[in-house]
């Protein structure tokens, strides 16, 4: 018996599901493709006589016809990150429900490997791609793109010059929230930890700190900033130079939740207590920032939000590529836990 006779034994088709079930190849074809509404009890039908069966659509056969993979590429600087996580995980959800499956690429925050990624998810026939930049200029990103005619959608990070849809937050609002938390609470020697200077998150936190303390008369001290570069270890180095300096801070203001897990690690070793000692400013919200002792009083994201509403876009995207690019963005908010406290009244 010729092989392709012995795989048409073996692989049941759409014309057996179809006859099995007792309905037109059609019926079937929707059902797969969910491409039109079809009732409950075909739906049912369908589904025994293909499990009944054992059928599975051919998903490389369907994509040449469809001209879709239903695939989404999403590249991230971090997949061991909380917060990509988090936004990650939302994306795929939202995304899952309308049938479209996740290709996650991790840039290691490394622009060559970033640029690659978007070649080789090109390459996997990916429908569309979601991406957080890692510091590339308006110009190589803008070529990067123009190369691949799949619609991208830039979440996180602005990149100045590249006009495609963007999901964010008020980066900068959410900085100078942090910073006058802490002038509230009377301090006025706060230091800040920024993430890459190569990234508009860090810089847009930076100018909001800047913001705060000039609202508040205070001259900043540029040897209270510090650039770190979003890792926990970062975080621990540079609180132990800033603490180092004199008169210390009496604050410091990290711009993401993983580098003010490494201040308070450094705080510790140096004998520093928070809240008494030091106050310390997260932002993102991780889930860790809550579980941490004591809780990390942090800048909040909105991550769940920030998935739908990146998804929503990429499916609107799909159905019309001439949509003007729009840019959505959302506002953090200051959680006040238990990692910051009024200033110390004697200098330690
Ligand atoms: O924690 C990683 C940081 O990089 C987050 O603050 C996020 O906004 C991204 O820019």
């Amino acid at each position: 018996m010729p092989n392709n006779t012995i795989w048409r034994c073996i692989i049941a088709t759409m014309r057996d599901v179809a006859e099995r079930a007792g309905v037109s190849i059609t019926s079937v074809s929707h059902f797969i493709n969910n491409s039109r509404p079809i009732s409950e009890p075909l739906k049912e039908r369908i589904a025994l006589a293909m499990a009944e069966l054992d059928f599975h659509p051919n998903a490389l056969a369907r994509s040449l016809r469809l001209k879709q993979t239903k695939s989404v590429g999403i590249i991230v600087p971090d997949s061991s990150n909380p917060f990509f996580a988090d936004v990650t995980r939302s994306i795929e959800k939202a995304l899952f429900t309308h049938h479209y499956n996740v290709i996650l690429g991790n840039s290691d925050g490394d622009l060559d490997r970033a640029l690659l990624y978007l070649k080789v998810m090109t390459e996997r026939q990916v429908d569309g791609l979601i991406f957080i930049d890692v510091g590339a200029s308006g110009d190589v990103l803008n070529t990067a793109l123009r190369s691949l005619n799949i619609p991208v959608i830039l979440i996180d990070r602005i990149v100045p010059g590249v006009e495609v849809d963007y999901v964010t937050v008020t980066n900068t609002q959410g900085g100078f929230d942090a910073t006058r938390h802490l002038i509230s609470l009377g301090h006025r020697r706060i230091a800040c930890l920024t993430g890459p200077q190569s990234l508009t998150a860090s810089m847009e936190r930076l100018t909001g700190y800047r913001q705060a303390l000039k609202e508040a008369n205070i001259t900043p001290d540029e040897n209270l900033i510090y650039t770190g570069n979003f890792q926990f270890e970062s975080g621990y180095e540079g609180a132990r130079q800033l603490l180092s300096r004199s008169p210390r801070p009496t604050a410091i203001f990290a711009c993401n939740d993983l580098m003010a897990v490494g201040v308070m690690r450094a705080a510790a070793e140096l004998g520093f207590a928070v809240p008494a000692e030091l106050s310390v400013v997260g932002f993102d919200d991780i889930p860790l920032a809550k579980f941490s002792a004591p809780a990390l009083t942090t800048i909040a994201q909105p991550t769940e939000q920030i998935g739908i509403l990146t998804a929503n876009r990429f499916l609107r995207r799909m159905q019309n590529q001439d949509l003007p690019p729009e840019q959505q963005i959302l506002e953090t908010e200051l959680l006040i836990r238990q990692t910051t406290a009024p200033v110390p009244t004697k200098r330690g």
